[in-house]
């Protein structure tokens, strides 16, 4: 088991990263007196799944419970049904000490995390994490959002969980394009701010893929811990620091929108965006060794993560790129690279070597 924490003065909390450690959860709401009533937030597959383990892990320690389960959809991401759950949520909340429980990926995490910031001004929350992708990135560093029809995560706050419990065996369930998916922004981390990471992956990706418990948590582990690095010194992405996550990820959310949300996952997305702005950074010069980005188009490759873009038009994506959050004014702002593992940020890329670069992947 590791414990990593992410120091944000008053809004301190942990990531517990450990294999079967759910049945362990109610001595951890205790010690932190968060409440003694868990409104958990979940989908009818992992109720099913792990619902008797949590139940368990509650009763032990006299927490009532109620299970919301919302359909495992991005469009559960709404503001209306955050509005009918809080609903729900008055209605469980009699002369009780309520917190939310986030069973999930990222759709419930956003959601529970959101409904938590603003029911009663703020309630406790706690992330549990179920996909590879929720325990790496999601789940950590309170981004709490729903969307709208035009846009992704555009009604939400900052509201930090009280606990992140990252349990390796949850991750049993994925099927392999989800855990490529969370691969993806792995591959993220490794290429932005670790090298040894990246070799790792090199090496071990085939143990990852079938699921190896040592290498999962490793790598969970490793992430987590760059993840709360970084929302330390950015929490609020306010410094331009935290804006580093987002390698690979305005042309990726650009393909992603251009695809209506169907073609690409995230994952998938954004390993085409990593490749697109690796190569943007070396026709821009940043960065000089231009082997880096057939390292990471290989390791891509051997994952199983795309390398080439199909079913959409370049047309569309440049189109979606202008909605990106991190456009200042008129300019584009995009991640880049110096070297494997050392990134900057850097406004107004010309149109045509994104184009340039984007050709290449068709
Ligand atoms: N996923 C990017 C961030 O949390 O800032």
């Amino acid at each position: 088991m590791k414990i990593i924490k992410v120091k944000l003065g008053e809004r301190t909390y942990e990531i517990i990263i450990g294999n079967r450690i759910l049945g362990g959860l109610g001595k951890h709401i205790q010690r932190l007196k968060i409440g003694d009533s868990a409104y958990i937030i979940t989908n009818a597959f992992l109720k099913r799944k792990y619902g008797k383990i949590l139940i368990s892990a509650l009763n032990k320690n006299k927490i009532s419970y109620k299970f919301r389960l919302i359909p495992d959809s991005e469009r559960s991401k709404s503001i209306i049904l955050a509005s009918c759950i809080i609903q729900d949520l008055v209605g469980f909340d009699k002369n009780k000490r309520v917190f939310i429980i986030a069973l999930g990926g990222g759709v419930v995490g956003d959601l529970a995390g959101f409904i938590a910031s603003i029911y009663k001004r703020g309630v406790p929350y706690i992330q549990i994490p179920t996909t590879l992708l929720a325990q790496v990135d999601s789940s950590i560093g309170g981004k709490t959002a729903v969307d709208t029809q035009e846009a992704k995560n555009i009604i939400g706050a900052f509201y930090q969980p009280r606990l992140v419990l990252s349990d390796i065996s949850l991750l049993s369930s994925l099927n392999l394009r989800q855990l490529r998916a969370g691969l993806a922004e792995v591959i993220k981390y490794a290429a932005i701010e670790n090298r040894q990471l990246f070799s790792y992956l090199e090496k071990n990706h085939q143990k990852i893929l079938s699921k190896e418990k040592k290498s999962l948590e490793f790598i969970v582990s490793r992430c987590s811990a760059i993840k709360a690095k970084v929302v330390e010194k950015d929490e609020k992405e306010k410094k331009g620091l935290r804006t580093i996550l987002n390698f690979g990820h305005t042309l990726g959310h650009a393909i992603e929108a251009a695809s209506n949300y169907k073609k690409y996952n995230h994952g998938e997305a954004i390993t085409l965006g990593m490749l697109i702005a690796a190569d943007i950074s070396i026709r821009l010069k940043l960065l000089k060794d231009s082997r880096i980005l057939g390292r990471i188009e290989k390791l891509i490759f051997k994952v199983g993560l795309p390398i080439k873009i199909k079913g959409i038009s370049l047309r569309s994506i440049i189109k979606s790129h202008y909605h990106d959050k991190k456009f200042r004014g008129t300019k584009n702002r995009l991640v880049l690279l110096k070297d494997l593992g050392k990134v900057k940020v850097v406004t107004g890329v010309p149109l045509e070597i994104i184009k340039e670069a984007l050709k290449k992947r068709f």
